[in-house]
């Protein structure tokens, strides 16, 4: 579950940031032209039953204008050097806003240094990338523009393209009341697009909300994952299927570890720390974890089962890694696969 408490410091810190940053007089712009008759329309995110309040800063209220233009964004070529790749390059719909690569490719035709992570309900997360060092959504879609890797630009370049473009300029008039375009306003629309893929029409949900029964299997499945036996829930359960937290879950010796949360922080403590991802769509955002090591989910189980590393960086919440994993048998595994794929959003992918 989301910490609260957590969601309302960041919150506040992010508003505080907001106040002090020179961006003050857009806030109150925008503020006008939200509250003025012709202004852009108010676009109401539903909650899904079943899930927590999400944190959305007062400073981005969603519209209609401002998710469209984000969306536009999401898929303009025009945000990279070479004008060849967008944010869509690396996360298409299909594959649940992930990339079906190991790692993806940049505009300069360079490889990303991780497996491109699925975007679905960032609405309930205030932590980005494996290694967590965008604290908000808004520092996340600043990012992966002046990414070597990635896009490649600098922001004064992309917003002169932008400026110069026949449509943008009017687009951001009708979403902030302003054709002044500049990085700030650039990210809210990119994140007011992303915050409306919401993904909850599942099997699972259902069966949360006591709608259906899940299949036998699938239900002594939710049992392995639920209890000591297969100890997931610890750090994938909840309706989210994440604690958006960090952890060394004991994929890599000691010797093999990555620096992960601790590039972020630099406490020693979080070395080898990586964001815990959702079990969300599964079936779509193969390869898995940071480095996309494993091409099945099988593969993950039998590393579940049997390959979990144990040193004291190990976190103690892996309790069954002293002797390797959790140790399921083949039937326990197909049963822990059933119920993951019960996560599955065809709907979020475009198949229904
Ligand atoms: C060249 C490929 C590439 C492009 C282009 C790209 N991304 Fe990503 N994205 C990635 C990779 C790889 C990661 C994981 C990187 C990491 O953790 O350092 C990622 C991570 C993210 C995350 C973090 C999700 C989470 O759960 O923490 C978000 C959100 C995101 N990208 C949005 C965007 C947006 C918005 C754009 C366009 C402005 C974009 N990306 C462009 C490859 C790409
Ligand atoms: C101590 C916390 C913890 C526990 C317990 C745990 N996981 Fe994870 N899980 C993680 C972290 C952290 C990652 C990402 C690790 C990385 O990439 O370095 C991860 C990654 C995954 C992935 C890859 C998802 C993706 O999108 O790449 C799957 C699948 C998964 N876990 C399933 C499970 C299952 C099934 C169980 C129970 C058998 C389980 N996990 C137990 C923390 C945990």
């Amino acid at each position: 579950m989301i910490d609260s408490k957590k969601l309302f410091i960041v919150s506040l810190l992010v508003g505080m940031a907001a106040l002090l940053s020179c961006e003050k007089d857009i806030d109150a712009v925008t503020d006008s032209i939200l509250d003025s008759k012709d202004g852009p329309r108010p676009y109401h995110l539903t909650v899904p039953e079943g899930f927590p309040d999400y944190f959305l800063a007062d400073e981005n209220r969603l519209t209609h204008e401002g998710v469209e233009l984000g969306r536009a964004l999401f898929f303009d070529p025009l945000l990279s050097r070479n004008q060849n790749v967008s944010c869509a390059s690396c996360h298409t719909q299909a594959d649940a806003f992930s990339d079906p690569r190991k790692f993806s490719i940049g505009t300069n035709g360079e490889l990303t240094g991780f497996h491109s992570m699925p975007i679905f309900n960032i609405a309930w997360m205030n932590e980005f990338f494996w290694d967590g060092r965008a604290k908000s959504r808004e520092d996340q879609a600043l990012q992966p523009v002046i990414n070597p890797l990635e896009m490649d630009m600098s922001w004064p370049e992309v917003v002169d393209r932008l400026m110069d473009h026949p449509e943008y300029p009017a687009l951001f008039e009708g979403a902030f009341g302003t054709d002044q375009i500049d990085s700030s306003l650039v990210v809210r629309a990119m994140v007011q697009y992303e915050m409306t893929l919401v993904s909850a029409d599942t099997k699972f949900d259902r069966a949360w909300r006591n709608e259906i029964p899940l299949t036998e299997e699938e239900q002594a499945g939710r049992l392995i994952f639920e209890s000591e036996v297969g100890d997931c829930w610890h750090c994938h359960g909840g309706i989210l299927a994440t604690d958006n937290s960090f952890h060394n879950n004991g994929l890599d010796s000691q010797d093999n570890l990555q620096p992960g949360l601790y590039s972020s922080t630099g406490n020693d403590e979080d070395f080898g720390k990586f964001k815990t991802p959702t079990l969300r769509n599964l079936a779509f955002t193969a390869p898995y974890m940071h480095d996309g090591r494993f091409e099945t989910l099988e593969e993950v189980i039998d590393f579940y089962s049997s390959g979990v590393q144990n040193y004291q960086g190990v976190d103690p919440l892996m309790k069954k890694a002293p002797q390797g994993g959790s140790q399921l048998t083949d039937e326990q595994k197909k049963q822990l696969i059933a119920y993951l794929m019960t996560m599955t959003d065809s709907s979020f992918v475009g198949l229904k």
